[in-house]
This record gives C-alpha cells, sequence and structure tokens, in this order.
C-alpha cells in the first residue's frame, strides 16, 4: 500500500515538477475586481430579495453553448464560454456560427419552472458574454435576433416568465473583454478599417449602448452583474453605474463592476469561505464544473452536494448563485435538473434553513455539518450523521429551552446534556432524512458561542491553517485552476523558517488517541513535529506530492479534555515548497 502511494507521488512529482503547470494561466482572477463599496445598499429595500432570498440560479448561455465544448472535432476541456479564446478559433469563424444557431427547444416558461422547483429565488442570464454575441435584439448586429436563424429575443421570454413566476431577474454583462469588438479587452486591436482601436470607441459605440438596451427593454431589473474589469478605467465603470442607477434604480450592482463601485462582493468563482463573512456578498457556483454547456462535462453536483454548499455559504452569511448552461438547443441538462429539484424538495420543508436565515454563531462548518439561524433558534443541518446519534456542539454557552427533529412532518424531540463546554444531543441511530437532517434548536436568549474549533471524539476534525496563528511562516490563500477556468482557493501556510509555527487552539471533547493526518503538498520528502500544550509529541516523515494530499502521522494523545493548543513546525525537507492545509484528527477505534 504504502509502496503504491509513494510510486504515484513520485510519479505526479516527475510530470508536474513542484509547481503546478497551470501557473501561468492565473490572470483571470486578477480581473474579477472583489471589493464592493460603500452604496449603503444593505440596509435598502432594494437588497430585501437578495439579503432574504438567499439562493438564485446564474445561466450561462450563448453562442459557445451551440458549440458545446467541441471545435472542428477537438475538445476544449475547460469552462465551455472561453472556447473561443483558447482555441484560438478565428473572429470570422466564430461570427459564422451564428448562422447556425437555432435554440428552438429554448423554453423560458421550462426555465422559471426549474428556478422555482429548485427554491431559487432570481434568474441572472449572461446577456453577452466575453464573446461579444448578444443574447439579446440589439443595435449591434452581432446578437441573436438579427445573426441568426432562431430570430427570437430569449432574454424578452425570460423576462416575461421571471416575472409572471414571481421570481428576481438579471442580467450578466461582460463589459471589459469583448473578443470580437475592437478596441475592448483581448478584443482585436484594429478595427475593420486597419486603424488601431481604442477602449474608448469600443465603449462608447458597442459597451454603453448595449448596456441600455438590457436596462430600459426588459421591465424592472433586480441585478446587474458585470464580469472581469481588469483594468477598465475607473470613468467609465462610473457612467455605467450611472446609467444602471438612473434606468434601474432597484438594481443591484454586483461588485465585478470593478472600482468598488457594486453593491454587493462577489466571491472568487466556486469559493465557498471558510469562515463568515458580513455585508452583502455572494458565492457564484455551478452545479458541474463548466459554466457554460461542455458535452463531456458530467461530474454533476447532486442534492447533497448542492445543499451543502447552499447551506455553509447562508451559514458564513452569504447568497449562493448556482448556474446551470443549457446547451445549443437550449435545454437545462437532464442531471443538473433532477438534482436541483431533489435539493428544492428539500428546501420546500425546511424553508427556515434558507430563507431570511442568519449566518452560524460557530462561524465556520462544524465537521457534521453547518448551521444557520432564525433569531434564537438554530438550524443544524446534518449532513455526515454522527456515530451513536451523539450530536456534539462545542462552545454554546446560551441554555436550551427545546430541541427536536423534524421529518416527514414528524416532530421528534431531542434530549440534550452538558459536558463542561460541551452540549451532547441524543439523536435516533440512523439518519432520519437524506440528504440532510435537520435539528432545530431554540435557545432561551441571546445566542452565545465560543468559537474554538472542538476535537470531536467520534467524527473527524479538519483544522485548516485558515484558524491557526502563524509565526516565522506565511499564511496567504492560493488559487489555481484544475481544468481552465475551473477554480480552487485553498488557504495555506508557506515559506517556513526553522522556527516556524502553526499553533490552533482546540476544545478537545474527550482524552484519548486520534490518529493525526497531515494534510500539505511539497516537493521531495517532509519531516514534521506535530505538539500539544501537555508536552505529547508526534515527529514523522512522508512524502510530498504537487497537490494537496493526507499523509499520516501518527496517533496523537489528549490526556485531558479542555482548551489544549496543537503546534506543528517543519524540521526538514524542501522549506520553500512545503504548503500546508490542513490537520485532521480522527477518533481511533
Ligand atoms: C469568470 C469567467 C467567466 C464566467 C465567470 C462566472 O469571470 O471569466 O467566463 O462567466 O467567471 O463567475
Amino acid at each position: 500500500m504504502r509502496i503504491g502511494v509513494l510510486a504515484v507521488a513520485a510519479l505526479a512529482l516527475a510530470a508536474c515538477g513542484a509547481k503546478p503547470a497551470f501557473a501561468a494561466e492565473e490572470s483571470m482572477d486578477k480581473m474579477w475586481g472583489e471589493a464592493a463599496g460603500k452604496s449603503g445598499a444593505e440596509r435598502s429595500d432594494r437588497a430585501a430579495l437578495f439579503r432574504d432570498g438567499n439562493y438564485g440560479m446564474f445561466i450561462h448561455w450563448g453562442l459557445y453553448s451551440h458549440l458545446g465544448g467541441q471545435w472542428k472535432g477537438k475538445t476544449f476541456y475547460g469552462i465551455g464560454e472561453w472556447i473561443m479564446r483558447q482555441m484560438k478559433i478565428p473572429q470570422a469563424e466564430y461570427m459564422a456560427i451564428a448562422k447556425e444557431f437555432n435554440p428552438t427547444s429554448f423554453d423560458a416558461r421550462e426555465i422559471a419552472r426549474l428556478a422555482k422547483s429548485a427554491g431559487m429565488r432570481w434568474i441572472i442570464i449572461t446577456s453577452k458574454h466575453h464573446d461579444g454575441f448578444a443574447m439579446f435584439k440589439s443595435a449591434h448586429p452581432f446578437n441573436i435576433v438579427d445573426a441568426t436563424p432562431f430570430g427570437r429575443d430569449p432574454m424578452k421570454e425570460l423576462a416575461a416568465a421571471c416575472k409572471e413566476a414571481g421570481l428576481g431577474f438579471g442580467f450578466y454583462y461582460s463589459h471589459n473583454q469583448d473578443w470580437t469588438a475592437p478596441g475592448a479587452s483581448n478584443g482585436p486591436a484594429r478595427n475593420a478599417d486597419g486603424t488601431p482601436a481604442t477602449f474608448e470607441r469600443y465603449f462608447r459605440e458597442k459597451c454603453h449602448p448595449q448596456v441600455k438596451e438590457i436596462c430600459t427593454g426588459y421591465g424592472p431589473l433586480d441585478f446587474i452583474w458585470f464580469d472581469t474589469p481588469g483594468k477598465i478605467p475607473k470613468e467609465l465603470v462610473m457612467e455605467l453605474a450611472d446609467l444602471v442607477r438612473t434606468t434601474q434604480p432597484n438594481a443591484l450592482l454586483g461588485s465585478r463592476i470593478g472600482h468598488g463601485l457594486g453593491d454587493y462582493i462577489s466571491k472568487g468563482d466556486m469559493e465557498v469561505p471558510p469562515r463568515n463573512i458580513e455585508g452583502l456578498w455572494e458565492t457564484c457556483d455551478t452545479t458541474n464544473d463548466s459554466w457554460a454547456y461542455a458535452w463531456y462535462d458530467r461530474n454533476w453536483k447532486d442534492a447533497k452536494e448542492i445543499l451543502r454548499r447552499l447551506v455553509s455559504t447562508v451559514g458564513r452569511g452569504g447568497s449562493y448563485l448556482l448556474n446551470v448552461g443549457p446547451d445549443g438547443q437550449g435545454r437545462v441538462p437532464a442531471q443538473a435538473v433532477k438534482y436541483l429539484e431533489r435539493a428544492g424538495e428539500w428546501i420546500r420543508r425546511h424553508p427556515r434553513v434558507v430563507y431570511a436565515a442568519g449566518p452560524s454563531p460557530w462561524g465556520h462548518a462544524l465537521p457534521w455539518g453547518d448551521v444557520t439561524t432564525q433569531g434564537n433558534i438554530l438550524s443544524l443541518v446534518v449532513f455526515d450523521w454522527p456515530a451513536e446519534g451523539r450530536l456534539l456542539l462545542p462552545g454554546l454557552r446560551t441554555d436550551i429551552a427545546e430541541a427536536s427533529i423534524v421529518a416527514d412532518d414528524q416532530t421528534l424531540a431531542v434530549q440534550w446534556s452538558r459536558r463542561g463546554t460541551w452540549t451532547e444531543l441524543r439523536l435516533p441511530a440512523g439518519m432520519p432524512e437524506r440528504p440532510a437532517s435537520v435539528v432545530e434548536v431554540k435557545l432561551t436568549g441571546t445566542t452565545d458561542v465560543d468559537q474554538t474549533p472542538g476535537v470531536y471524539p467520534n467524527v473527524a476534525t479538519t483544522l485548516p491553517v485558515e484558524f491557526a496563528d502563524v509565526t516565522d511562516a506565511e499564511k496567504d490563500t492560493h488559487r489555481w485552476m484544475e481544468k481552465f477556468g475551473e477554480w480552487k482557493h485553498v488557504t495555506q501556510v508557506g515559506r517556513w523558517k526553522p522556527s516556524g509555527k502553526a499553533t490552533w487552539t482546540v476544545d478537545v471533547a474527550d482524552a484519548g488517541d486520534y490518529r493525526l493526518e497531515m494534510i500539505y503538498r511539497g516537493d521531495g520528502r517532509l519531516v514534521w513535529a506535530i505538539e500539544t500544550d501537555e508536552g505529547e509529541t508526534l515527529q514523522n516523515q512522508q512524502a510530498a506530492a504537487s497537490l494537496y494530499h493526507a499523509y499520516p502521522f501518527g496517533l496523537l494523545t489528549f490526556r485531558a479534555p479542555g482548551k489544549r493548543t496543537i503546534t506543528v513546525s517543519l524540521v526538514d525537507g524542501n522549506r520553500d515548497q512545503a504548503s500546508l492545509e490542513s490537520i485532521r484528527l480522527s477518533p481511533v477505534e
């Protein structure tokens, strides 16, 4: 076994080197521009849908959907809407695809019905993506009504369907990048007549007029979601913001308009943050790996994964925007529909977990699931049923008035007891509802929680470095792409000096032995030491591969329960490449 793991790690190292091969493509994240300004939207009525709805549908649909990730028999494995640029499809050839684009199966009402049955409260759709193709009737000829045999304006149809269904509605618009408009970011450098193109002219002749079109032709909008502002000049962004504010006074602007002029922050793609965040923000995510339809991409999130990411986003204080990519015919892939609807059925049984729900008082996910709140009522959403039905909560200082499980229209009373700083709820041995069960806990007063992470006696505890104090090493967040545009991120500790330390303070429920694994990446082999404040130590060497991987380090003993510290240091190995993500402690049988 051990030899097998080492052999694979060695192969991975030989193949990729110490640095991931995709580092060169990391520029997209620098174009997002995350900061949102102080528009005062947080407390305003126009933010009510976003603040309380907590769950919306994102749709990436355009000319690229017709290609579906394939060009001239070759597949582009990456986010489908980037196919033109990533496969270097000549502009004239790309634009000519419009003549074949005829999505006659597009049914706006069906999409609105899906969003509703998924439990979503609004839809935001790509009106123009980076390829420059308008999915609405525009004065600019490269648009779905004038350039395709389809001839319909699907944005009109969807705006009407959302209104009819009582859903919020908004547009995505790529304002900075336009690959087919001279002068735009990543667009042709020259105008059709050969003269040098300017951004200003693209802005005046295409971007600004089109934003005006979407803001004036589709009824009241709830959102305008600009994207990849990059280095767009501030004056121009201010003009766009003014245009939206005057024509659509109720619309919220996402932060990717740039220059801090948004009303809310849109986090990095596919990023559910580890800690609670204040203010108005969202995580945008997708049902598979790509945003736009790609023929091969069947990496669908199932209902459990959808709910886990939704509940964790709401638990961190944000709102979840989940994407579907209709195909070239306009149909949402069946497996996306299936799992969105399953998740929606669950939400209909537990609306209080999602809508108008507040963040978790623990401030981070718990090993068995996550928590959202309605005043002093906690919804404990259990995804991984704990052994023997013992659900443990660290650090809850407020007394419990009542606890129950609500499943199958039945309410089951739950008993609880206190053990030091821990509260133990006694649940049935088997999970009463799938994919998650909800334990509702009513507290006697205002919630007060000590947020120190717990070490649990009956479920594995992962302690990310995010929660560690670090000295003589550097903690920061790295983003990288798995496939092109499929973002992953990790907070890690690197650049370990010989004196470098990462220390977690934890609340240990039970004394005993725990299996300790270290999750890291690096080069060669690494020797790590782990020490507790009780003087218990572990030191061991394991391999290091170029991707994060869990390595067993041994059994760590806690002699007594209570507040303990665990300190990790790097004893030997390639200090520049060692990157620690987390440690994991699992109870030993
Ligand atoms: C990135 C990509 C874009 C995608 C967006 C979704 O900005 O460039 O293709 O639409 O993420 O959040």
